[in-house]
């Protein structure tokens, strides 16, 4: 596999003292959908924005493409589309005008012919002459998409894409970017959920507290976010044969007057009847059961702790 793009031991320690990034590295695939997914926080845009060139890095290296993005910036530079998480856009510009700019700012001759085809994708072709203040919030941010991509770029990084983006929308994004993803572009966005990094990437980078704590293709991420543990209160005492048959069950950990069981919610039909036979064989009396799913944040504590 192609690499397209190396990080390689950044840290970023923002002025006033605080750490935003520690040691981050990363290697994308020429061709792959990578989201990045972290809380509120966690380092995404700081990391998005040192690859753009728009932090500067304390320590570190990053390579696009072949190039060194400190000492080859224009280069690195004209590789990369970015739709930044904050939109920022000239209220009376109009939307065929922001799309066409950013051709001339990375040196391509203006291609009329390849805007026009970009705001048909992104179905904005009748609204090309409107000022963008005239567009609703989920327009904008699909004009942002064209405008990054009319150089023609190689990597295309979209922070938070869909926030805010109803979920017509939403669909409709995920379904676009697939496409790109098509036509050969690399890309990289950032979000909240995980379901939006399940319908979309290759492979997911969990980010944390400015360090990414796991990388893995995403069936094997999703599978550890399938992990359910069912807790069961018991009355009375575990002993002899009733003991061993529990003891016997993998995943299963007794503490105090509790079971606890993890599972596989893709198993669940298989695995869980074998744990209520024992209580119902050795006539274990029981009250409270309770199932719990396990959540991003139960993820994160338990990569952050290994
Ligand atoms: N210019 C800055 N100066 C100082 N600290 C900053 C600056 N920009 C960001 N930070 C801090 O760096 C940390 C990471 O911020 P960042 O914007 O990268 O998070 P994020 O993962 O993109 O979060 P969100 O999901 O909310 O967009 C935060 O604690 C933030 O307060
Ligand atoms: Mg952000």
């Amino acid at each position: 596999m192609e690499t397209v793009l190396s990080v390689e031991s950044v840290n970023k320690i923002y002025s006033g003292g605080f750490q935003a990034l520690e040691n981050i590295n990363l290697s994308i695939n020429k061709g792959e959908i990578f989201a990045l997914l972290g809380p509120n926080g966690a380092g995404k845009t700081t990391l998005i924005g040192a690859i753009c060139g728009l932090v500067n890095l304390t320590s570190g290296k990053i390579i696009i493409d072949g190039f060194d993005h400190q000492r080859d910036f224009r280069s690195a530079r004209s590789k990369i589309g970015l739709v930044p998480q904050e939109l920022t856009t000239d209220a009376f510009e109009r939307v065929i005008d922001t799309v066409a700019f950013s051709q001339g700012l990375f040196g391509l001759k203006k291609d009329i012919e390849y805007v026009d085809k970009l705001l048909k994708d992104f179905s904005l072709f009748d609204k090309r002459n409107n000022k963008l203040m005239t567009l609703s919030g989920g327009m904008k941010r699909r004009v942002m998409i064209a405008k990054a991509l009319a150089h023609k770029p190689e990597i295309l990084f979209l922070d938070e894409p869909t926030a805010g983006v109803d979920v017509q929308l939403r669909e409709s994004m995920w379904e676009q970017i697939h496409c790109l993803k098509e036509r050969g572009v690399t890309i990289i966005l950032t979000t909240h959920y995980i379901e939006e990094a399940e319908k979309m990437a290759d492979r997911i980078g969990i980010i944390n507290k400015g360090k990414i704590v796991q990388v893995d293709e995403k069936k094997s991420l999703i599978k550890r976010l399938g992990q359910k543990t069912i807790q069961i209160a018991y009355d009375g005492s575990l002993e002899g044969q009733a003991l061993q048959d529990l003891q016997s069950i993998p995943n299963l950990k007794l503490d105090g007057q509790l079971i606890n069981y993890e599972y596989q919610s893709t198993s669940a039909v298989e695995e869980v009847p074998k744990l209520f036979k024992v209580l119902v064989d050795h006539k274990i009396p029981f009250s409270e059961v309770e199932s719990k799913e396990k959540s991003l944040q139960d993820i994160f504590v338990d990569l952050v702790r290994e």
